[in-house]
């Protein structure tokens, strides 16, 4: 078999054989296949297309790139959740202590913030001492203790996506929703959970700015998953504007506690029932969606959730005092409000902008290795919808820098539109794709 044979057929529109799939993964993981075909081949694919059965193999290929991680001795069924990522996108702080005060087991691996979207591992060092630096053994054993543990991606976790990924990022591949998909599907799949929940975001702030293309990887996503024996469920909502109010890595935990306390934004605990009912019953802990989400206020209400997390937190080498005194996470110097210069609605808050306005403060990485501030970021006084009168704030931002909070400040007024009239309301939940219930 030969690069040059796979490269010149998906070019000319050829479906690939598995053979020849995992040809080019091992190959190109393994160093024998070049940058410079792989890149050719990325570029094939993109112009091309890949047909179900092709992506499919692709995320299975790269997903055997590296150790498939056994969860098999942690007791129960095992449900992971991945976000597509957003601005102000906390949902796994919350949503996991409260799927585990359900008695769902939560064994996840995720990610550092790149970009203008922030990582949950970067959000969870707000609380001081907390590692997300655990053996496989801790791992398991918390997860089998407590209902909870988060570690970062290992290096051996589908190395081929890991490769592939900074391939893609610098040759103009990566929107092409199969190449997405697989790239997604295949670190979940090794990760090893038995069912899957997929939080798949659309609009301004996220990665797939039109509803039609969200459902479009979101059906890729589910169909790749129950084709590889997982229960694989999607949730479609939006990110036109910020997930809740804060954005920011402190904040954005404090307003996980405020929520598991019972004082969570709507859109945000409106998010986090959603994913959490799919959890509960792809985990067969409930039957149904009512049940479900009466299981979860519940953990909510008689503090269970708040618990999980405290005991969460204190696992793996953080203060969980922090978690009954939110003020003692990091806080920044210096708090300024954005007024509002016309009275009216807020119209449009455009989303990405406010997540560049963090990255701006230093809240985000501009590369991998920049370290970031975690105190940051800016906590919105209104949403999409709302009335605001000139001199009314719009939002606060939280900084360390003068110069840099007015120039956040400056960027914030620009993304933000006042109008007379206020906008049509979108629903938040857009839509639920279910695959491979058994
Ligand atoms: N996230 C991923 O993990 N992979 C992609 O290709 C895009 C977003």
């Amino acid at each position: 078999m030969r690069m040059y044979d796979i490269i010149m057929k998906k070019r000319n529109g050829g479906e690939l054989t598995p053979e020849e799939i995992s040809f080019f993964v091992e190959g190109y993981t393994g160093g024998a296949i070049p940058d410079y075909q792989a890149s050719a081949l990325m570029m094939a694919i993109y112009f091309q297309g890949m047909t179900d059965g092709e992506t499919c193999e692709l995320t299975m290929a790269m997903a055997r790139s590296g150790d498939m991680l056994d969860l098999s001795p942690i007791r129960g069924i095992k449900v992971d959740k991945h976000s597509t990522g957003g601005v102000g996108d906390k949902t796994s702080l919350a949503l996991a202590p409260m799927a585990a005060a359900c008695g769902i087991p939560v064994a996840k691996m995720s990610g550092r913030g790149l970009g203008h979207t922030g990582g949950t591992i970067d959000k969870l060092e707000s609380f001081p001492g907390f590692t997300t630096a655990l053996s496989r053994e801790q791992f398991i054993t918390n997860v089998n203790r407590i209902g909870i543990a988060i570690m970062g991606q290992t290096a051996d976790l589908a190395p081929a996506d890991k490769k592939l990924y900074a391939l893609r990022d610098v040759t103009a591949t990566v929107d092409n929703m199969s190449l997405i998909a697989s790239s997604i599907m295949s670190k979940k799949l090794a990760a090893g959970a038995d069912a899957i929940v997929l939080d798949v975001k659309t609009g301004s702030g996220a990665f797939m700015k039109k509803e039609a293309d969200a459902r479009a990887l979101a059906e890729e996503m589910v169909r790749i998953g129950t084709n590889a024996g997982r229960k694989t469920v999607a949730v479609i909502s939006d990110m036109d504007q910020p997930l809740g109010f804060a954005v920011g890595n402190a904040l954005e935990v404090k307003e996980a506690i405020d929520t598991l306390k019972g004082h969570g934004p709507a859109d945000f605990l409106e998010l986090c029932l959603a994913l959490g009912s799919q959890m509960l019953m792809a985990g067969g802990r409930a039957n149904d969606l009512k049940s479900a989400r009466a299981m979860l206020e519940q953990g909510i209400a008689d503090g269970s959730a708040l618990k999980k997390l405290a005991e969460f937190v204190e696992a793996q080498g953080g203060d969980s005092s922090v978690v009954y005194h939110p003020e003692r996470l990091p806080q920044a110097s210096l708090q300024k409000e954005v007024l509002s210069p016309a009275d009216g609605y807020v119209s449009r808050i455009v989303c990405d902008e406010v997540g560049i306005c963090s990255l701006l403060l230093g809240g985000g990485r501009e590369t991998k290795e920049s370290s970031i501030d975690l105190s940051v970021g800016l906590v919105l006084c209104r949403k999409v919808g709302d009335a605001v009168r000139a001199g009314e704030p719009l939002a606060v931002i939280h900084a360390n820098d003068g110069r840099k909070a007015a120039e956040a400040e400056r960027r914030f007024l620009a993304a933000c539109t006042i109008a007379a009239e206020p906008p049509a309301k979108a629903p938040f939940i857009k839509e639920i794709l279910t695959g491979g219930r058994s």
